[in-house]
C-alpha cells in the first residue's frame, strides 16, 4: 500500500495506531510523529480521504473485521499500537457481544501484524482487580491481550484504570453527574478504590516502552499517584466545578440501574459507558514492576488530570474527539443497510475452523428439517435450498486462497436472501483463536435481500436463534 504522504526515505521508524481517531489515539499520535512516521488506520472513509493536516501524519483507511485490509494496512510498519474496542456499532444490525468482535478485530491484527513482521504491539487494557470477579469489560480486555500475543510478535500491555483527559468517557460522565444533579446517589460499589491515571502519564509509559520489545514485554499495571474511590472523584469533581452537590452511596441504588441513569445524564454513548459502571464493584491493585517507577516521578494527581477534561470557557467536559463522527456514521450505516453477526463457539478437542464450517452446514440441513437443503460442490462452495419448491436461498462460494485449515472463508454470493448490489464484501468466516479454544462464526457486511423491517423481525431473529443452537450443539460435544 503507498500513500500520497508516505515519505519512504524517512529513517523515522514506521508506527501504526489502530484506533487513532479515539480519545487515547488522538492524544497518542499528536506525541509520537516527532520521532515516529504515524500511520493512523481507520474505517472512516469520510476521515481517510479528508485532507490531510497533520504533519507527520498518514491515515489509512482500514476496518479490522477484514482480515486482507489489516494486511494490506501494516504493510512495510515496524511498531504498532492496538487501541481498538467494538463497544460502538459498527453496521445497521449487529448482532454480537462486544467481547466477541473483539476477539476477531485482535485476531485479524495479530495474524497481520506476525504476517509482516511487526516488531512489537503496544496495547491498553484495563487493571485487573484481585479476586474471581472480573466483570465482563474488563475479562473482554484480558482476552484482547492474549489475542494480540497469541501468533508470536511481542506485546506490551498497559493495564490503566481510568484514563482522566480531554473527551474520556468516563471523566466526562463525572462531570455531567455533577453539572447535572444536584443530589447525586451513588452504587454502593463507588465506595470500590482505584488508580485513575492522568492521559499526558499514559502518553509517557506509551513512549517509555515503544520501540523497546526485549524491555518491555509482557503485562504493566500503570496508575497515577492517588489510590481513590469513585465517591471521593465525584465529591474532588464537585469541588473542581464550585458546585454544591449531595453526595451519598445507596444500596437502593443497584449497579444496573446506575449503569442505565448514566445513559440520561451523560453525553457519551450509552454503549460506552454501561460496561464502565459495570466494572467498578472491586478495588483495582496496581502491581509494582518497573514500568510504573518510571512514571511515578511527576505523575498528574486526579485533580489536576481533571482541570484538562474541562473546556475553559463553557465549564462542560471536551467531547471525545470522535463524537463528530458519530451522527454521520450512524447516517451511513443506515443507508448501508448491512448487517454483522458474530457467535464464539467452543470448539470440541482436536477440531479446527474448516471442520465447524462443514459441520455447520450439515447440521443446518438436519436443524431445520425438512425446510432446507444444504449442498457442498467439488470446490468446497455450499448452497443452501428452500426444498420444496426448491429455491436457492444463499450461494456460499468458498475462497480457497484465503481459507486455511484455521480460517475458512465464503464469499455469500446471491440468493433469495442476499442482495447481490449490497455496499460492502459479503462474506461468512470461520476462525480458530486461542490456542483453538474458540472458533468465531461471523457474518460480516451482510446484505438482506428482505425489506429491512421484515428482515429485521423474521430472518434476523432466525438466524440468531439457529446460532445459539450451534454454539450449544458444539458446547455439547466439546464436554
Ligand atoms: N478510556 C479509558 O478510560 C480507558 C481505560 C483503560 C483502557 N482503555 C482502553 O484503551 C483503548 C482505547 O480507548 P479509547 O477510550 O481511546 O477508545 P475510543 O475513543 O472509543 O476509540 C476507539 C477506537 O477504536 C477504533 N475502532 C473501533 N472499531 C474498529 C474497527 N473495526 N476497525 C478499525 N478501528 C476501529 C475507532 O476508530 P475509527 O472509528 O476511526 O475507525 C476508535 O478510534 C480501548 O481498548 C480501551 O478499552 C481505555
Amino acid at each position: 500500500m503507498t500513500d500520497m504522504h508516505d515519505d519512504q526515505t524517512s529513517p523515522k521508524p514506521r508506527l501504526a495506531i489502530a484506533g487513532a481517531s479515539g480519545f487515547i489515539g488522538t492524544a497518542l499520535r499528536h506525541h509520537l510523529t516527532d520521532d515516529y512516521q504515524v500511520f493512523a488506520l481507520t474505517r472512516s472513509m469520510t476521515l481517510a480521504r479528508a485532507p490531510q493536516r497533520e504533519a507527520g501524519l498518514i491515515r489509512r483507511e482500514c476496518d479490522l473485521f477484514s482480515l486482507d485490509a489489516v494486511k494490506a494496512a501494516l504493510r512495510g510498519i515496524d511498531y504498532a499500537i492496538y487501541l481498538v474496542h467494538s463497544l460502538v456499532p459498527s453496521s445497521r444490525l449487529t448482532q454480537a457481544r462486544p467481547a466477541d468482535m473483539d476477539l476477531v478485530l485482535a485476531d485479524n491484527f495479530a495474524q497481520a501484524a506476525a504476517e509482516n513482521g511487526i516488531r512489537q504491539i503496544v496495547f491498553v487494557g484495563g487493571l485487573i482487580p484481585e479476586g474471581f470477579h472480573i466483570s465482563p469489560l474488563l475479562w473482554s480486555r484480558r482476552e484482547v491481550e492474549m489475542v494480540l500475543a497469541a501468533r508470536g510478535t511481542p506485546v506490551t500491555a498497559l493495564r490503566a484504570g481510568l484514563v482522566v483527559g480531554p473527551g474520556g468517557s468516563a471523566s466526562g460522565l463525572l462531570i455531567d453527574l455533577v453539572r447535572r444533579l444536584p443530589v447525586i446517589p451513588l452504587p454502593m460499589a463507588a465506595r470500590s478504590l482505584t488508580r485513575p491515571i492522568a492521559l499526558p502519564d499514559l502518553v509517557r509509559a506509551v513512549r517509555c516502552c515503544l520501540g523497546q520489545p526485549e524491555r518491555y514485554r509482557g503485562h504493566f499495571d500503570i496508575g497515577g499517584p492517588d489510590c481513590l474511590s469513585y465517591e471521593t472523584m465525584v465529591r474532588q469533581t464537585a469541588t473542581l466545578l464550585e458546585r454544591q452537590r449531595t453526595i451519598f452511596t445507596t444500596p437502593l441504588l443497584p449497579l444496573r440501574l446506575a449503569a442505565l441513569a448514566a445513559r440520561f445524564v451523560g453525553r457519551a454513548p450509552p454503549a460506552l459507558l454501561a460496561p464502565v459502571i459495570e466494572s467498578l464493584p472491586q478495588d483495582t491493585i496496581l502491581r509494582d514492576n518497573p514500568l510504573q517507577a518510571r512514571l511515578t516521578a511527576g505523575a498528574l494527581p486526579f485533580r489536576e488530570a481533571l482541570a484538562g477534561v474541562l473546556d475553559e470557557h463553557r465549564r462542560r467536559a471536551l467531547p471525545n474527539p470522535r463524537a463528530p463522527l458519530i451522527g454521520p456514521e450512524r447516517t451511513r450505516h443506515r443507508r448501508a443497510g448491512l448487517v454483522r453477526s458474530i457467535q464464539r463457539i467452543i470448539l470440541p478437542p482436536g477440531q479446527d475452523a474448516a471442520w465447524v464450517a462443514g459441520n455447520y452446514f450439515r447440521w443446518l440441513e438436519r436443524a431445520l428439517w425438512p425446510f432446507v437443503v444444504t449442498t457442498c460442490d467439488a470446490e468446497g462452495s455450499w448452497t443452501v435450498s428452500l426444498r420444496a419448491p426448491r429455491r436457492r436461498l444463499l450461494s456460499l462460494r468458498k475462497l480457497a486462497v484465503q481459507s486455511t485449515a484455521q480460517r475458512q472463508v465464503y464469499r455469500i454470493a446471491g440468493g433469495l436472501l442476499s442482495r447481490s448490489d449490497g455496499p460492502g464484501c459479503a462474506r461468512f468466516e470461520f476462525q480458530t483463536l486461542l490456542g483453538e479454544r474458540y472458533t468465531m462464526a461471523a457474518i460480516h457486511d451482510y446484505a438482506p435481500a428482505l425489506p429491512w423491517p421484515l428482515y429485521r423481525w423474521t430472518q434476523a431473529p432466525i438466524h440468531g436463534w439457529i446460532m445459539v443452537r450451534y454454539q450449544r450443539h458444539l458446547a455439547r460435544l466439546a464436554r
